[in-house]
């Protein structure tokens, strides 16, 4: 199947190459940049029967369930049967599966659907999947894990579908015969691990020897699964080597072999690497908020919380908000065409997702105040139009941040130029729905927040006096007090613009007098190049500094130069490009611009006016 799409389908052909990509980046990237959690996945089992035993009880159907449910938290009574000497491979997949309770129309379902086939036996051709060959049209797989049941020919146990092909094939097949733990399931694949080993390839598993025959130069991507020559069978005695990969051999007791299933009881945590990259990634949307909690997606004008998906939010000449969103093919609602979100805004909207298919949109109303609504994945709340009122007299857009599953942290400044904060804590608005913290202060523009961690946030504002202020909740308090600040001077003609790239790592950006960007940086014990110090980065910038990181030790700066053009410099961890003071012209007549990025701090600010001329370098320190 997957050779198949390979060659007819150049989409599928991109979407591999990318989700290896993502693969190969979740693996290198530091413990910060990954999911945390246990990712819960919605099933819909789809039983298509031809003869009236091949419809499987609802009981066999939980009893598959519970072994998917110990398989993938490595919880499964026979993993003790794991070699001594591959032991430290075992991972556990910390996913959970559960039958579906909403149906794609929003009402109550079992999570099961029940088809009577005039097909005796299905084959890997997909009849299965569709209505009109005889089995069951696929839910939308982007929110359901579809696993058919049915009456499969040619021995065949089951087959899955890689990411990255068509929702309506997404999912995996398990014969009636290889289903569960009970009824209908036949030795020796009774134990439920045809639908391990089939979920395995939908979470972008490779079969454990490479798939190239019996050779040894095949590769199942991952690093600590022993070279295997080809499949293995029944149920082998340990050592069983290949390939040179002795004294240790095979790992035949890992699911994506071919062994009985009686044989079969864990997962590497390489491969564990791999699965999760794929649920962070072109899969996210369909893990259920509130468990896994992926990496911080910053806020902005443009979020992304998936992979292949931005979703970006403006305000129309009426003043109302407008959405418009791409899912990985194109955008909707069209090309050309924007959701209509009611509203009349004095700010543009700041937009936060704390998970997948979660969008949280803030803007000021023309009575100063903060107004809120929300994408919970099937509608906008409170209403498609609607806005919820959150108090408070702004003189400042909203700056949001989440640093965690169902959290939110507002900042704005006052009338009287104090910091004001408010925060969302899964259940309830603090300090009270319209009610505000004041954190002190004298501030001027508009503030940056980040936020690195759980329970952490770094708050950033210049000051009346032009230097920069930073102020940080550690989880418990405001340091360095409630209403203080600290000081980390400069002359500042922009907002600050700060960005995290790891915990406990901030870098913090902003123009000086003379027009050049200045940047400084926390790195977890010291501020750099000195508390008061810069680094001078040339250019003579027009406005607020705009930055994203998009990977650790990764910066990307972009601003307007007094030519109207975007310019933009990096930080790839050794130095800066193109060097130390210059820029790269990326042309354009800019009036404003916001980044949106998947990962770091797309934080931006408002607008950008006024033209200066790039390059040219003046001295004064920011
Ligand atoms: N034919 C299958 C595949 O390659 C399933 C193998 C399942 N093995 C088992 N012991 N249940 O996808
Ligand atoms: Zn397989
Ligand atoms: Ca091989």
């Amino acid at each position: 199947m997957h050779r198949r799409l390979l060659s007819a389908s150049p989409a599928y052909r991109n979407l591999r190459s990318e989700v290896e990509n993502e693969a190969r980046a979740y693996r290198t990237a530091d413990a910060a940049q990954r999911l945390t959690g246990v990712a819960r996945i919605p099933v819909v089992v789809h039983v298509v029967w031809n003869t009236p035993d091949q419809n499987v009880s609802d009981a066999q159907i939980d009893g598959q369930l519970d072994v998917l449910n110990q398989d993938f938290r490595a919880a499964n009574p026979d993993l003790a049967g794991v070699p001594g000497v591959f032991a430290p491979l075992v991972g556990d997949a910390q996913v959970e599966f559960f039958l579906a309770t909403t149906d794609p129309s929003g009402n109550p379902t079992t999570g099961i659907t029940r088809q009577q086939t005039t097909v005796t036996g299905f084959t890997h051709d997909d009849a299965v999947k569709s209505g009109a060959s005889g089995g069951t049209d696929a839910w939308p797989a982007d929110h359901y894990l579809n696993l058919w049941v049915a009456p499969l020919a040619d021995q065949l146990l089951g087959y899955a579908q890689f990411p990255g092909g068509a929702a309506a094939t997404d999912g995996v097949v398990v014969a009636h015969s290889a289903f569960g733990n009970t009824g209908t399931a036949l030795a020796p694949f009774d134990l439920g691990r045809t639908a391990t080993h089939e979920i395995g390839h939908w979470l972008n598993l490779y079969h454990i020897w490479g798939d190239d025959g019996t050779g040894c130069g095949g590769t199942d991507e991952v690093d600590d699964t022993p070279n295997q020559g080809g499949f293995n069978v029944g149920a082998p005695t340990f050592p069983k080597p290949s390939c040179g990969n002795t004294p240790n051999g095979d790992l035949f007791m890992n699911y994506m072999d071919y062994v009985d299933d009686r044989a079969m009881f864990m997962f590497t945590a390489g491969q564990v690497d791999r699965m999760r990259a794929t649920l962070e990634g072109i899969r996210s949307p369909i893990v259920v908020p509130g468990g896994a909690s992926r990496r911080i997606v910053p806020a902005g004008p443009v979020v992304a919380w998936g992979s292949h998906r931005l979703d970006a939010f403006v305000v129309g000449t009426d003043r109302s908000t407008y959405h418009k969103w791409y899912g990985g093919s194109g955008w909707g609602p069209s090309a050309m065409d924007y959701e209509y979100l009611g509203g009349t805004c004095m700010s543009s909207p700041e937009v936060a997702s704390w998970a997948p298919d979660r969008l949280d949109v803030f803007v000021l109303g023309t009575d100063r105040g903060l107004y809120h609504k929300w994408w919970g994945g099937a509608g906008w709340g409170p209403s498609d139009i609607g806005w919820e009122s959150l108090g408070g007299v702004c003189a400042s857009p909203p700056r949001v941040a989440s640093w965690g599953s169902d959290r939110l942290d507002a900042f704005v400044i006052g009338t009287d130029r104090a910091l004001y904060h408010k925060w969302w804590d899964g259940s309830a608005w603090g300090p009270s729905v319209t009610g505000w913290e004041s954190l002190g202060g004298t501030c001027t523009g508009e503030p940056s927040v980040v936020a690195w961690g759980e329970n952490r946030l770094d708050v950033f504002v210049t000051g009346t006096d032009s230097a920069l202020y930073h102020k940080w909740w550690d989880g418990s308090a405001w340091g360095p007090s409630v209403t203080g600040w600290e000081s980390l001077g400069g002359v500042c003609t922009s907002p600050p613009t700060a960005v995290s790239w790891d915990e406990d790592r901030l870098d913090v950006f902003v123009t000086g007098t003379d027009s050049a960007l200045y940047h400084k940086w926390w790195d977890g014990s010291a501020w750099g190049p000195a508390v008061d110090g810069w680094e001078l980065l040339g250019g003579t910038c027009v406005g607020q500094p705009r930055v994203a990181s998009w990977n650790a030790n990764r910066l990307d700066v972009f601003v307007t130069g007094t030519d109207s053009a975007l310019y933009h410099k990096w930080w790839d961890g050794a130095a800066w490009g193109p060097d130390l003071l210059g820029f790269e012209n990326l042309g354009g007549v800019l009036s404003d611009f916001r980044l949106g990025s998947p990962n770091g701090g797309g934080r931006t600010g408002s607008t950008m006016p006024l033209p200066s001329t790039p390059a040219s370098l003046t001295a004064a320190r920011a």
